[in-house]
């Protein structure tokens, strides 16, 4: 998937646009084949049947050995083809009131190994008559099936049969079902929008993975188990001519080519009355679709134009054609992460794939340029070649997570965003690898069973350092060497299954072609201390004497590492350095000390090391070299390239938290911000003042840090006022208006008041006249938001009227900027409304529920909020959510006193029993993270008031 704080995820088989309760055109597509075959036979609708339910078995003890308590399948049985006929019904059952669909399905599989036992997924699926088995082979008979019986726990559905499966011989196993078309963004689901005052039901999204393909219809739900779908939906006809709810008589029955052989999980199929945009590239059609009046307003058209080039991109990238004929990609009203890499049909949320430049800001932009080209990756590495099991997940995401930099930096080469890898993904996930509690990116498969267990990995490890190691990897080995062991890679295991450690071997074998300056050893053994232990080092260079020496980064201290690690959390480094302004030749570090005599530097010469940070650690130096470095900074900057002075801000500032250099220290590199100008460092250094609000935002220091940023801040502020002519041209570059944010969100954040009148003035204006809005769409988060922590009642109310009739792009705005009201009785009727599905959609829930915790007035609300709702939460929000992790870690961050962390561990005592599901490890992430921060500000706040204090005297 695409991330979910940034989720993708991934599999369009088939879609079939149908029409819904005011009904249009339908189209059936065919993912993998260019020629659909519908067979329009009319079929007259029927009702879902009577249900015969198989029994249901209670939850298996833990210590169970049988097949059927085991999560993982056995491996008897191998599927070769499925036919699957799937039936939507548009309109709640009249019996039970439910939403359903009907289905049968048939599944040839080869038995691999003698059994007598049947084991096949199967979650929420009520069975209507009793499965039947035969033989391929019309001269093998069958065996007869004893009983059947839904395993609710492991998911499955069990069959027992009389007598043995034959090794070697095919078999069909035939079933009839019903499953609920509920709304719970899960497998096949039923999603609803509005549109010109209609009510409509988008029904049938979908989104299997990693193990919701099972809800839709009985499968071998594992990724290893690849095989060819044969798929015919039915959905009614509409015309165009039909209003209201009825549906009209009239079935169509869509039958598609059959697939590629490939994983049950990038399975997709959708009914809806959607419109598109379509293009041909090289033979490949492409098509963006979504609801009617966003394609009419040309909101699809940013994607069309994208897509052709990144998927040119990538052909070149893999050396390998797209493997299918059609690119479909869909913006969904309801999808719970940003986007999901099915095969030939990719899903999207819709503010990730659609753009419209009077609603979207460059950020908007740039999300989808990104996130196309993340699934658009997937297509090969992940689709193409899939990893046997999800303990791999991390190469998967990581990959696409770097390789997405790559691809959007094609489309839009005047961006220079290929550097923002730093800030969006090394940064951050330095944050959390740093804990004790954090965890490999290579898990044992055996560890990773359960459907939760599978979820919690899409976390920011998998995600941001799967992608941070990567690209070190590809910059030692060269881009060359990489591309080559990648190409032969996806050349040999086209349509099959990998570990991660093949891959290893193809770029292995890339680099014993090609005469590469030595490594310090395999690629195997190198990465193997960056994925098969947590953490990351912060490197030490002593320029007196030229020691560099390695040391496992934990945030706190004092926290113990209980998990043993195969290397003694020892890494070999790859370091690339500059002196005095000068590129060095690049050095390793193998052993946890070594002398680098070239690194000694005496007299003015300073050491600066990771260069760019290709690396994944930390940099630290002797005294004197931090007061050169600091000495470069404050007279002339620009010696040190942009990059490493955003990472000297982020080392200083986490290495400071973790008691290897002082405070004051950190909050020096911050000083000559007065002079700077590009976005990175600026955003890096916020990023960390962050962290300081977070602690000090109810404490008497905030004061003092209010009056350095704003002093910091303004000639930043005043710097863009001129630039952009008094507020009134576009800045050209991209980056440039990421910083024109940063300097209103931080010069209004500090209370400056020419900044807090303009966003009111703005705000005021458009209140004035709503039908006109006059904020320029990159600002307009921050400005609703800064008029509306200034405003009151009438300020959010009316800023709650444009969100429930606002476009998706807009919509995202106006659902953060009110947060920001510093009015507690607004604050709590919003978290009421976060979790009333008519006012806020399902899959905004969790993320609007941490931006009110983010404001200070905001955060004991929401974690009152979120303790006495969590039972609800957890059941309503649980199912298809990925964001549990994202909901606890926000919620929590704020958290510093010995009360809050009392509280938080009775949280986590009081509903040991529900659980914490895709959010377990956020819990103790939270202690752990609460604990650090109290003894943080028990030793800092004195140094840091006073630090702030002597800042802000006038000289
Ligand atoms: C499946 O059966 C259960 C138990 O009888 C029932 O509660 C549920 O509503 C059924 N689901 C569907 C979609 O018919
Ligand atoms: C799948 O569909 C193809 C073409 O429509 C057909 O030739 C093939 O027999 C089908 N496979 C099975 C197992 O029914
Ligand atoms: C776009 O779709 C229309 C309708 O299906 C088709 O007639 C047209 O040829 C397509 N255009 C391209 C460039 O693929
Ligand atoms: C898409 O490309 C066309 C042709 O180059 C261009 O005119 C149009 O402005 C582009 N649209 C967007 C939204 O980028
Ligand atoms: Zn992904």
């Amino acid at each position: 998937m695409g991330k979910g704080f940034f989720l993708s995820k991934g599999v369009g088989v088939l879609l079939i646009i149908c029409g819904a309760a005011s009904v249009a055109t339908i189209i059936a597509l065919s993912v993998v084949y260019s020629q659909e075959k519908a067979k329009n036979n009319e079929v007259s609708p029927t009702n879902g049947g009577s249900t015969t339910n198989p029994p249901v078995t209670t939850p298996a003890p833990t210590t169970s050995n049988k097949p059927w308590d085991q999560y993982r399948l056995p491996k008897t049985l191998v599927p070769e083809h499925y036919n699957l006929m799937l039936r939507p019904r548009l309109t709640p059952d009249e019996t039970t009131k439910l939403y359903i669909f009907t289905g049968e399905s048939s599944v040839d599989f080869k038995c691999v190994e003698e059994t007598d036992l049947i084991l096949i997924h199967s979650n929420k699926l009520n069975y209507t008559k009793a499965p039947t088995l035969e033989s391929v082979n019309p001269a093998v008979t069958a065996p007869n099936i004893n009983k059947y019986w839904l395993q609710k726990v492991t998911q499955y559905l069990v069959i027992e049969l009389d007598a043995k499966l034959k090794k070697d011989h095919m078999y069909r196993l035939s079933t009839d079902f019903v499953g609920e078309l509920a709304d719970d963004l899960g497998g096949f689901y039923r999603s609803e929008y509005e549109e010109d005052g209609v009510k409509r039901y988008g029904c049938c999204n979908n989104s299997m993975q990693p193990t919701d393909a099972r809800k839709s219809f009985p499968c071998f739900d594992e990724p290893a188990l690849k095989a060819v779908f044969n798929i015919t939906l039915t959905h009614p006809q509409g015309t165009i001519a039909l209003t209201g709810p009825s549906l009209g008589n009239k079935l169509i029955q869509t039958t598609f080519a059959p697939t590629e052989k490939m994983s049950t999980y990038l399975l997709a199929y959708i009914v809806s009355d959607f419109d598109f945009v379509n293009n041909t590239i090289d033979g490949v059609l492409i098509r963006i679709f979504a609801r009617k009046s966003a394609i009419a307003a040309g909101q699809g058209e940013y994607a069309l134009n994208t897509t052709g080039p990144i998927l040119k991109f990538f052909e070149d990238y893999y050396n390998s054609k797209y493997p299918l004929p059609k690119s479909d990609q869909i913006a969904l009203p309801d999808f719970n992460a940003g986007a999901m890499e099915n095969w030939g049909l990719i899903t999207y949320r819709e503010t990730a794939l659609l753009y419209d430049p009077e609603f979207s800001s460059n950020g908007n932009k740039e999300r989808i340029a990104t996130i196309i080209a993340h699934e658009l990756a997937h297509m090969w590495f992940g689709n193409l070649v899939t990893l046997r099991w999800w303990n791999d997940l991390w190469l998967n995401e990581g990959f696409a997570s770097y390789v997405e930099y790559l691809g959007a930096n094609y489309a839009e080469p005047d961006w220079g965003m290929a550097d923002l890898i730093v800030l969006n993904d090394v940064h951050r996930v330095f944050a959390v690898d740093a804990l004790t509690s954090s965890h490999p990116l290579s898990s044992k498969e055996e560890d990773i069973q359960r459907p939760e267990q599978i979820s919690e990995l899409f976390d920011a490890i998998s995600y941001s350092k799967g992608a941070s190691v990567l690209r070190m990897l590809s910059d030692f080995l060269t881009e060359d060497v990489f591309k080559m062991g990648l190409r032969t890679y996806l050349k040999e295991f086209a349509f099959g299954n990998t570990v991660y450690s093949d891959l290893w071997k193809h770029l292995q074998d890339a680099v014993d072609n090609t005469p590469l300056p030595g490594l310090p050893n395999t690629v195997a053994d190198i990465m193997n201390t960056w994925v098969l232990q947590m953490g990351f080092p912060v490197v030490t260079i002593d320029t007196a004497s030229g020691t560099v020496t390695q040391k496992h980064f934990l945030l706190d201290p004092d926290s113990e590492v209980t998990v043993v690690s195969p290397f003694k959390y020892q890494w070999t480094v790859p370091i690339k350095w500059m002196k005095t302004g000068t590129e060095q030749k690049p050095v390793w570090l193998v052993e946890k000390s070594e002398t680098v005599d070239m690194m000694k530097a005496t007299g003015t010469d300073w050491v600066l090391a990771n260069l760019n940070v290709v690396g994944y650690y930390r940099v630290n130096y002797d005294q004197s070299n931090w007061n050169k470095l600091l000495n470069a900074l404050n007279t002339n900057h620009s010696v040190i390239p942009v990059i490493n002075r955003a990472q000297l801000v982020d080392d200083a500032f986490n290495m400071a938290r973790a008691k290897i250099v002082s405070t004051t220290l950190a909050l020096s590199t911050t000083v000559y911000l007065d002079k700077e100008r590009d976005f990175m460092p600026w955003e890096s250094a916020t990023d960390n003042m962050d962290f300081f609000y977070l602690m000090f935002d109810r404490s008497e220091v905030y004061g003092h840090m209010q009056a350095y940023l704003q002093k910091q801040v303004i000639p930043l502020f005043n710097y863009y006022k001129a630039e952009t002519g008094n507020w009134t041209k576009d800045l050209p570059g991209h980056l440039d208006q990421y910083n024109l944010v940063n300097a209103i969100s931080l010069a209004c954040k500090t209370g400056h008041k020419e900044c807090t009148d303009l966003a009111k003035g703005w705000f005021e204006m458009w209140m004035n006249n709503p039908a006109k809005n006059p904020i320029h769409p990159n600002l307009r988060s921050t400005v609703y938001c800064n008029a509306i922590a200034a405003g009151g009642a009438k300020e959010w109310e009316f800023a709650w009227a444009q969100f429930t009739k606002a476009n998706a792009i807009e919509a995202d705005k106006l659902r953060y900027a009110m947060a920001c009201t510093k009015e507690p009785w607004l604050l709590n009727r919003y978290l009421e409304y976060t979790l009333t599905p008519e006012k806020m959609r399902k899959q905004d829930a969790t993320s609007t529920i941490v931006y009110i915790a983010n404001n200070v007035v905001g955060q004991a609300l929401t974690w009152d909020f979120i303790r006495a709702r969590w039972t609800y939460i957890f059941n309503e929000y649980g199912g298809g959510s990925f964001s549990f992790s994202n909901l606890i870690n926000g919620v929590t961050k704020r958290f510093s006193t010995e009360f809050e962390l009392k509280q938080l561990r009775q949280f986590k005592e009081d509903n040991a029993d529900i659980g914490f599901g895709s959010g377990t490890l956020a819990v103790d992430q939270s202690i752990e993270r609460t604990i650090s921060n109290m003894k943080w500000i028990e030793e800092n706040t004195k140094t840091v008031s006073n630090w702030f204090q002597e800042a802000i005297k006038p000289l």
